[in-house]
Formats: structure tokens, C-alpha cells, sequence
């Protein structure tokens, strides 16, 4: 067996096609099949079921492309990241979620190119979990999320937690009050906008599909929606829920008047003329913020954006705990 025959396999699993597998691999299209040929006879197994258009995978066949394809793709990880320790990028290409716009991302990136000017810096913006296998892949160096990960070639620092304010409406009848509890809060229609849930689910009380109270009751679902979770620590079900595609709609839709939402504090200079920001008492109603990089390759500039991270938090009075790369 060799990569040559794996190569084929994928090729043809994925599109379905020798036509089209052979045009993607560089291949003719005796040649694909006797890859495939090769790989089966040696395997004693026959791996793509070919009476069938579009062709189809055998069960063993989808069994060994679920198994073989997660291989394949470790080893151009293997294979980006050890290209990248023998001749890093010159520019450092960070990714990060939007909502750490709001926060000090401009001015971290700021103070880097101030203490190094000659460094090139590339922003992607991208969700949590494409962060992971954008690291891997090698498309970004380092990856600014609000989400825990736990992935054996990935480590992550916790810079801070910011606190969640809630986000009414200028008319609503709480937006007067200085601070907020979440019981309080429960009779609104909350909007959703993470498209990152947690991976956990802990409790089970509340559902993350959109219901009104005319609606089927919800189902014992696992809460995994991260605003939802929250409630859930509480024991509360907000009675109405709406999702949307980002916190940016989300807030677009508070301000029409259509519900609440709960943000990180980073948020709360957005929109203002329509929507009032307001603290909730509840210490733990925090959203982390990590940064990711991969464990066995630290691109050479990331210590210096760490250290622009902390020189800024000092400016700014923010409290931290300072960590360092494994
Ligand atoms: C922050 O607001 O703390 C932050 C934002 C982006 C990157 C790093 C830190």
C-alpha cells in the first residue's frame, strides 16, 4: 500500500467519479484504476462498489475513507507544519472572532507594529473552530477565540474574561435599572448569534431551536448554545428564543426592538442611540478570551503580539495573569 493508491482512493470517494478523480489527481484514467485496483487486490477487499453512478463506496470502503482520510490529513498537517519550523512565513497571519474587534485587538496590533516595524501582519477573521484546523493547516499562525479547545496539537493561554453585559432596547421597561439579574430577564425573547457551542453539555433543561410559548414544549436537548448555558446555570429557560448568523444582527435586532441579547462589555459603544447596555450581577456571566497557537510550532514573532497583548492591558488597568508558551 502507498500514499500514490491512498491518494487515488480519496480522490474517487470524494468526487465519486474516475473521470473526475483522475482530471483532480493528475492522473489518466487506467492508471486511478489500477491504483484503486492495486490497493483493493493487496487489501483483499473491495473497496468502491462500481455497478453504481455516481460510483459508491462499499460499508468496508466508507469505513476505510472515514478512517484513512483523517490520516491523510494529519500527515499534510505533518507535513505543512514541518515546512513552516524549517522556513517560517514572514508575515504572521492571525485569525480571530469578530467580536474581539470590539475589544483591543486594533490596539494590540497597534503596539506590535510599533515595537516591530518591519512586521508584516495578516487578519483573518474566522470562526473558533475553524481557527483549530486553520492552524494546522498552516493558513494562520495564531487564533484569537472565546472558546476552550482541547486539541493534541494546539495549546491556548486564557488572556482575560470579559464580563457579558446585557443588551435591551431604549424603551424596554429594565432598561432604566443599573444592574440586571437573568431571572429578570427570562420573560424576553433572547436572541442567539454564537455559531460556536460549547462541546460539554452539562445540563439539560432548555433547547436551542426557536419556540414561542404556543409552540411543541422544548425537549430534553443538551444546552449547548452558550448564552442558553448560561441561563441553564441558573435553572432558567428563557421563554422565547430567536437565532441569528452573528452578534452584529443581533444586535441590529435589539435595537429594532425585538428581543435582548447578552454581549461581551467590548460591545457596549455599539449602537447606543437605540440600545442600552447594563451590567448583570452575575460574577461567572463572563466571555474568555484565548489565544491559540499550534505546540510544536511557534511562528518567531508571536511572543512579541503576547507581549504587545500584556504591554496594552497594562495601559489599560486590565487584570491578567501572565502565561507562557509550553
Ligand atoms: C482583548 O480584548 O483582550 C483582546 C482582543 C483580541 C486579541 C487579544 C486580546
Amino acid at each position: 500500500m502507498d500514499l500514490k493508491q491512498l491518494n487515488a482512493f480519496i480522490a474517487i470517494a470524494e468526487l465519486q467519479s474516475f473521470s473526475a478523480a483522475a482530471k483532480m489527481t493528475g492522473l489518466s484514467q487506467p492508471s486511478l484504476s489500477r491504483q484503486l485496483k492495486q490497493l483493493e487486490t493487496e487489501m483483499g477487499v473491495v473497496l468502491v462498489d462500481r455497478y453504481h453512478r455516481p460510483l459508491q463506496l462499499t460499508e468496508a470502503g466508507q469505513f476505510f475513507y472515514d478512517k484513512v482520510s483523517t490520516v491523510l490529513t494529519e500527515l499534510n498537517n505533518i507535513t505543512s507544519m514541518t515546512q513552516r519550523l524549517s522556513a517560517p512565513s514572514t508575515a504572521l497571519n492571525i485569525g480571530f472572532v469578530p467580536s474581539v474587534l470590539y475589544g483591543y485587538l486594533p490596539e494590540i496590533i497597534a503596539t506590535l507594529k510599533r515595537q516591530n516595524p518591519d512586521i508584516a501582519v495578516n487578519l483573518k477573521d474566522i470562526s473558533s473552530y475553524q481557527q483549530i484546523e486553520a492552524l494546522k493547516s498552516g493558513e494562520i499562525d495564531i487564533g484569537f477565540g472565546r472558546f476552550a479547545h482541547q486539541d493534541a496539537w494546539v495549546q491556548q493561554i486564557l488572556l482575560r474574561h470579559e464580563r457579558y453585559l446585557v443588551a435591551l432596547p431604549k424603551a424596554h421597561p429594565l432598561a432604566d435599572n443599573q444592574e440586571q439579574r437573568l431571572i429578570d430577564l427570562a420573560d424576553n425573547r433572547l436572541i442567539l448569534y454564537h455559531q460556536t457551542h460549547l462541546p460539554v453539555p452539562t445540563m439539560t433543561n432548555a433547547t436551542t431551536k426557536s419556540y414561542s410559548p404556543d409552540d411543541t414544549p422544548p425537549t430534553n436537548k443538551p444546552v449547548t448554545e452558550p448564552l442558553l448555558y448560561l441561563f441553564a446555570q441558573y435553572g432558567i429557560t428563557p421563554l422565547m428564543t430567536t437565532e441569528v448568523s452573528d452578534l452584529q444582527v443581533a444586535l441590529g435586532l435589539v435595537a429594532a426592538g425585538e428581543g435582548i441579547t447578552l454581549v461581551p462589555a467590548s460591545l457596549k459603544t455599539v449602537r447606543t442611540e437605540q440600545i442600552s447596555y447594563q451590567r448583570l450581577i452575575h460574577e461567572n456571566a463572563t466571555s474568555p478570551i484565548y489565544l491559540h497557537t499550534l505546540k510544536d510550532f511557534v511562528h518567531p514573532k508571536i511572543p512579541n503580539l503576547l507581549s504587545a497583548v500584556y504591554r496594552v492591558y497594562e495601559q489599560r488597568g486590565i487584570t491578567y495573569r501572565r502565561q507562557q508558551f509550553v
